[in-house]
């Protein structure tokens, strides 16, 4: 895997109906989107030329619409699909991150009543990446446990993957100005929650944990869990204390943008011995084999590139 090619740079968007160059992709300042982060969207990854999951991230879309109060922005869930498949094909990408994005639109008069607003769906595929750099997925990230409480998830639910994420973003300066690139945020409560872009999971006394509220319902996080029953290791969703990742065995996060990634240190200190565990390890080895499992995965039409 190759460290990001340059974020943006390359890749085939589709907006208003029509596919573009990634790079002419364009939100009206206007958009609520934009102003109030009010918008929603999903990620999904195509590797060897398959999405992995796509069923699941599409209903999980789905799910968010709803909750979000969009219409179905005149893409039904198989419409969207096609988008999906239309926007990694005219990339020519093998392997692909798709975000999917349903922004409210701009409002039709001056005092911004939302139900004027003319919903809008917004699509993209860009050359895969993670969330984290090549020789960390490999090494391990350093990460810090911010002091950034994250959104309640009475305020903002977690559950609809969104980008209202200043909690994240302050914690992340956190983070930088400690030495690390990645922050980890507790909730009101002290209890683990998640970071940008990623889930949490914590090995502890042969057992994996990771934090059951307050977070998205991470589709890698699904796969681990059904991936650690296989491997006979009790894995389950529950609250966390800093203390249980401080004192973990293994320690890794997990997201679509990279899958399962070790992390090797906590606020300075080593996780484990600081080098990626052996459950770690394997479960990172039996996910990207799942990769070629036709139950997990869905090829990509390429040919033609369908609209
Ligand atoms: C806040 C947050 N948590 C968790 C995740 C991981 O979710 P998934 O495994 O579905 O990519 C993401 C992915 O972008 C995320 O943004």
């Amino acid at each position: 895997m190759t460290e990001n090619a340059g974020y943006g740079s390359a890749g085939v968007g589709f907006m208003d109906g029509a596919f573009m160059a990634l790079s002419e992709l364009r939100l009206p300042v206007t958009d609520m989107g934009f102003q109030l982060a009010d918008m929603c969207y999903d990620a999904v990854h195509v590797w060897k030329g398959r999405f992995f999951r796509l069923d699941d991230h599409l209903e999980r879309w789905q799910r968010s619409l709803v909750q979000r109060r969009f219409d179905t922005l005149g893409y039904d869930r198989d419409a969207v699909a096609r988008v999906l498949h239309g926007c990694v094909a005219r990339a020519g990408l093998t392997e692909s991150m798709v975000t999917v994005i349903a922004t409210r639109g701009s409002p039709a008069t001056a005092h911004k009543d939302l139900r004027t607003c003319q919903n809008r769906l917004v699509v993209w595929a860009v050359p895969f990446s993670a969330v984290v750099s090549a020789e960390e997925l490999e090494t391990g990230c350093d990460i810090v446990i911010a002091e950034t409480v994250r959104i309640p998830p009475e305020a903002v639910d977690p559950t609809v993957k969104n980008f209202g994420r200043l909690d994240f973003v302050q914690a992340l300066f956190e983070a930088y100005d400690r030495d690390a690139r990645y922050a980890v945020l507790l909730d009101r409560d002290g209890f683990v929650t998640e970071g940008r872009g990623w889930n949490i999971f914590a090995l502890r006394a042969g057992e994996l944990l990771s934090p059951d509220r307050g977070v998205l319902e991470g589709m890698t996080r699904r796969t681990v869990l059904e991936l650690s029953a296989a491997l006979n290791i009790k894995g389950r969703l529950g609250r966390m204390g800093a203390d249980d990742l401080r004192g973990a065995d293994e320690v890794f996060l997990t997201s679509t943008a990279g899958g399962i990634m070790p992390v090797r240190s906590i606020d300075g200190r080593p996780v484990g011995d600081g080098q990626p565990g052996p459950v770690t390890a394997r479960l990172k080895d039996m996910y990207w084999r799942l990769h070629d499992d036709p139950a997990y995965t869905t090829p990509v039409r390429y040919e033609p590139a369908e609209a």
